[in-house]
C-alpha cells in the first residue's frame, strides 16, 4: 500500500505547492515549511533509498543525487542566515526551486523507474519503513528547528550555535 514511489512522489508534490505559495505570498513560515520538508525527504531518502540504489542499481545516480541534495543543503543553509524580508532571500529561494525541480525531475523520470525495474520486490517494504522513518526524523528536525527560531520580520538575530537558527 505504501510504495516507496507514491510516499516520496507525495514529497515532491507537497514541495512544489509549498514553493508556488511562498512566490504568491512571500510568507517567510511558507519558506521555513519548504525547508523542514526537504530537510526530512533528503535524510529519507539517502538513509533508505540512495545506499540501496547505489549498491544494486546505479552507483553513479546515487553519486549524482547525493550531489544535488547537497546543493539544495547548501542553500538551505545560506536561506537561515538570511534576513528572510531580503531580496537575496526571496532569489536563493528561487534558486532552491530551480535546483529541487531539476532534482525530482530526476528521480522520477530516471531513479524511481530503474529502481522500481531491478527491485521490485523490495518497493513495497521500502514504502512501509518509509513512512515510519519519516515520522521519526520529522519530530527530530522539527525540534531541532525550534529551540533557534527566530521572529522572521524583526531584525532580532539568533544568537544559537552555528546551524540552528531560523
Ligand atoms: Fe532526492
Ligand atoms: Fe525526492
Amino acid at each position: 500500500m505504501s510504495h516507496f514511489i507514491t510516499l516520496l512522489s507525495e514529497d515532491h508534490r507537497r514541495v512544489e505547492d509549498l514553493f508556488k505559495q511562498y512566490e504568491e505570498t512571500g510568507d517567510a513560515q511558507v519558506a521555513l515549511q519548504v525547508c523542514l520538508e526537504l530537510s526530512v525527504h533528503a535524510m529519507v531518502e539517502e538513509e533508505m533509498l540512495y545506499g540501496l540504489y547505489s549498491a544494486k542499481v546505479d552507483n553513479a545516480g546515487a553519486a549524482e543525487a547525493r550531489g544535488e541534495h547537497q546543493e539544495a543543503k547548501d542553500l538551505i543553509l545560506q536561506l537561515e542566515g538570511m534576513d528572510t524580508g531580503s531580496d537575496a532571500f526571496a532569489s536563493t529561494m528561487a534558486r532552491l526551486k530551480e535546483s529541487v525541480y531539476h532534482h525530482i525531475d530526476e528521480e522520477e523520470h530516471q531513479m524511481f523507474p530503474k529502481m522500481l525495474e531491478k527491485l521490485p520486490e523490495t518497493s513495497e517494504i521500502l514504502g512501509q519503513e518509509m513512512v515510519a522513518r519519516r515520522v521519526e526524523i520529522e519530530a527530530q528536525l522539527r525540534g531541532d528547528r525550534a529551540v533557534g527560531m527566530a521572529p522572521s520580520t524583526t531584525s532580532q538575530k539568533p544568537t544559537n550555535s552555528p546551524g540552528s537558527g531560523w
